[in-house]
C-alpha cells in the first residue's frame, strides 16, 4: 500500500486573499461542501481575526462540515487564537492554524523580535492552542528563507509543545524545487521530534514553481500539501490543488503516492471556484483550462482519435471532463438536466431545479445547443438571485473615436421608473457611472471579466463583477450578444445582491449563495 498524503485545502483562506477573491459566508458554505464532495482532508475555512464576517464564515461551515478538518488561521496571539477556536469550535474535526514568521527580515523588519521572542511566541501559541484542541498546526512563515538550523530548532521546540502539524511555507514562492527538496530533507533529519508530526508545504507561485516544489518536497518527505483549487491565492497563488493530485495520480510510478481525491470531481470544483470568485481560469491552465484536453494540429487529431494516450497523458474522464459530456438541448429532459446541475457542481431542491428547469426550456426553444456557460448563468440568473430594488429598464450608449462616451440609463427603482446620463473614459465606464448616480452606490468594483459564451460571432457576452460596500462582497452577472448591455446587466445584478446582503445582515447563517 502506498503512504497517502493529506491534502489541506486554503482556497477559502490563502485562495481568498487573490484580489477581488473574498467569499461571503454562504459562498463559503457552497465551497465547502463541494471540497468535501472532492475529498480533501482539512478545510482551511478562514482567518477569523480579519473580520467579524470571516469569523461568522468559518463558523458556519464548521457547524455543516462532517468528514473534513475544518481549521482557521492564527497569528500566534492569545486573541487571535481564542477567535480561531470561537469559530471551528463545533466542527466534527476542528484544528488550530498558528503561524510566525521564522526568516530573518521577517523577524527584523515586519516583527522586529528576536530569534529568542520568536521560539518563545511560537512556543506559546501552540501551548495555548493546544489548551482547545488536541489538533494544532504550526507554520514558519517563509520558511524557505529561514536559517535551517533556527527552522529546525522552531519545529523541534513547537513539537515538543504540541504540534502535530508543521508546515514549512514558501511564502514568496523563491525556492527552487531542488533546494527546496533539500531543505525539507534537512529539516526532516536535523529536527529530532519530527517523526511525532505531520510535514507540511505550502508553495506560492511567484517563478510558477509551486507545483514543482510541493511535488519535490513530497518526494522528499513532505506529506501533507497546502493547495488551492484552479491555484489561486495571495499575488500569484499557491500550489494548485488539481496539478498536485493529478501528478500524484499520473506519475504514481516515480512518486508512489496517495490521496484520498475524488479526481471525478475536480472539474465541477474547479467550475465553483471560478464561478463563485469571479476569477476565470486561463484556456490554457493545467488539467483544468478549456484547452487542457482539446487538441487543435491535425496530427495530434488523427493521434488521439487513433488512440488516445498518444497525445493524452490523462483521460478527460479522470477529472469529471467526461467524453460523453452531456450536451443539453430543447429534446433533454429534467433528469439529464439535473444531472448536468450536478456535473457543474451544483446541490439543488428539487423546487429550484424545477424553476432552473423551466427556463432551460425557455432558453432551449431560441438556441440550438446549451453550452455550460450559459447553465451557469441561468443558475445565477434564477436560483441565486435575490428580490431585485434595481431593473434596467434601457440603455442607450453613445462611444467611438470622436465621442465623448456617454450612456443614457432608465431603471426601475423599487417599481418607479428613474432616467439619467452620465459620462465616462468609455462605455462601460459611463453606464456604470450612470447606473451609480442613479442608485446613489458607493460601492467600489473588485473584479470586471467579460467572457464570450461559445465561439462564433453571435457569441453571447458573460460579464462578472464583484462589489464590494463597507465590507459587505457581491457577484453580479449578466450575460447578453452586447457586451455593454450584459455589463450593465451584471452591475445592477451586483447592486442588488449588495442592498439584500446589507438588508440581511443575518444572512451569514443562512444556506445561500448571494
Ligand atoms: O504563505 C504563507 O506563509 C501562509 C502561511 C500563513 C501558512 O499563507
Ligand atoms: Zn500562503
Amino acid at each position: 500500500m502506498s503512504e497517502k498524503v493529506i491534502v489541506f485545502d486554503t482556497t477559502l483562506r490563502d485562495g481568498e486573499q487573490s484580489p477581488g477573491a473574498s467569499m461571503n459566508a454562504a459562498e463559503k458554505l457552497r465551497l465547502a461542501r463541494q471540497l468535501e464532495r472532492l475529498g480533501v482532508d482539512a478545510i482551511e475555512a478562514g482567518f477569523p481575526a480579519a473580520s467579524q464576517g470571516d469569523l461568522e464564515a468559518v463558523a458556519l461551515v464548521a457547524s455543516k462540515i462532517q468528514k473534513a478538518e475544518v481549521t482557521a488561521l492564527a497569528r500566534s496571539s492569545k486573541d487571535d487564537i481564542d477567535l480561531a477556536w470561537k469559530a471551528v469550535k463545533e466542527a466534527a474535526k476542528p484544528r488550530i492554524h498558528t503561524f510566525l514568521a521564522t526568516s530573518d527580515i521577517h523577524m527584523r523588519y515586519k516583527l522586529k523580535m528576536s530569534r529568542e521572542d520568536v521560539i518563545r511566541s511560537s512556543v506559546e501559541a501552540v501551548r495555548y492552542a493546544k489548551s482547545f484542541t488536541e489538533n494544532v498546526e504550526f507554520s514558519a512563515e517563509d520558511g524557505s528563507r529561514s536559517d535551517r538550523d533556527f527552522l529546525c530548532k522552531v519545529f523541534e521546540a513547537v513539537i515538543e509543545a504540541g504540534a502535530t502539524t508543521v508546515n514549512l511555507p514558501d511564502t514568496v514562492g523563491y525556492a527552487l524545487p531542488d533546494e527546496f527538496a533539500e531543505l525539507v530533507r534537512y529539516v526532516i533529519s536535523h529536527t529530532p521530534n519530527i517523526h511525532k508530526a505531520v510535514f507540511s508545504v505550502h508553495c506560492h507561485n511567484d517563478l510558477g514553481l509551486a507545483t514543482a516544489n510541493t511535488l519535490s518536497a513530497l518526494k522528499a518527505g513532505a506529506r501533507q500539501v497546502e493547495v488551492t483549487i484552479n491555484g489561486i491565492g495571495e499575488r500569484a497563488g499557491n500550489a494548485s490543488l488539481e496539478e498536485v493530485v493529478m501528478a500524484l495520480y499520473t506519475r504514481k510510478d516515480r512518486l508512489g503516492l496517495d490521496t484520498s481525491i475524488e479526481t471525478r470531481e475536480i472539474y465541477s470544483t474547479s467550475r465553483l471556484v471560478s464561478m463563485v470568485t469571479g476569477i476565470m481560469v486561463q484556456p490554457n491552465k493545467a488539467i483544468v483550462g478549456a484547452n487542457a484536453f482539446s487538441h487543435e494540429a491535425g496530427i495530434h487529431q488523427d493521434g488521439v482519435l487513433k488512440n488516445a494516450q498518444t497525445y493524452e497523458i490523462m483521460a478527460p474522464d479522470m477529472v469529471g471532463i467526461s467524453s460523453n459530456t452531456l450536451v443539453l438541448g430543447k429534446h433533454s429532459g429534467r433528469h439529464a438536466f439535473k444531472k448536468k446541475l450536478a456535473q457543474l457542481g451544483y446541490e439543488f431542491s428539487e423546487e429550484e431545479v424545477d424553476r432552473l428547469f423551466a427556463k432551460f426550456k425557455e432558453l432551449a426553444d431560441k438556441r440550438k445547443e446549451i453550452l455550460d456557460e450559459d447553465i451557469e448563468v441561468l443558475v445565477a440568473e434564477e436560483v441565486l438571485r435575490v428580490p431585485d430594488i434595481y431593473e434596467l429598464e434601457y440603455l442607450n450608449v453613445v462611444s467611438g473615436t470622436v465621442a465623448v462616451p456617454t450612456a443614457t440609463v432608465k431603471l426601475k427603482i423599487r417599481g418607479k421608473e428613474a432616467q439619467n446620463a452620465g459620462f465616462g473614459v468609455g462605455p462601460i465606464d459611463a453606464t456604470f457611472n450612470t447606473i451609480a448616480k442613479m442608485t446613489g452606490s458607493r460601492s467600489k468594483l473588485l473584479r470586471f471579466t467579460v467572457n464570450a459564451i461559445s465561439g462564433g460571432m453571435d457569441a453571447q457576452g458573460e460579464v462578472t463583477v464583484r462589489l464590494q460596500e463597507n465590507g459587505l462582497v457581491a457577484l453580479g452577472k449578466g450575460a447578453d450578444p452586447d457586451i455593454i448591455t450584459a455589463s450593465a446587466k451584471a452591475y445592477v445584478n451586483g447592486l442588488n445582491r449588495l442592498e439584500y446582503l446589507k438588508r440581511n445582515p443575518a444572512l451569514s447563517a443562512k444556506d445561500a449563495v448571494v
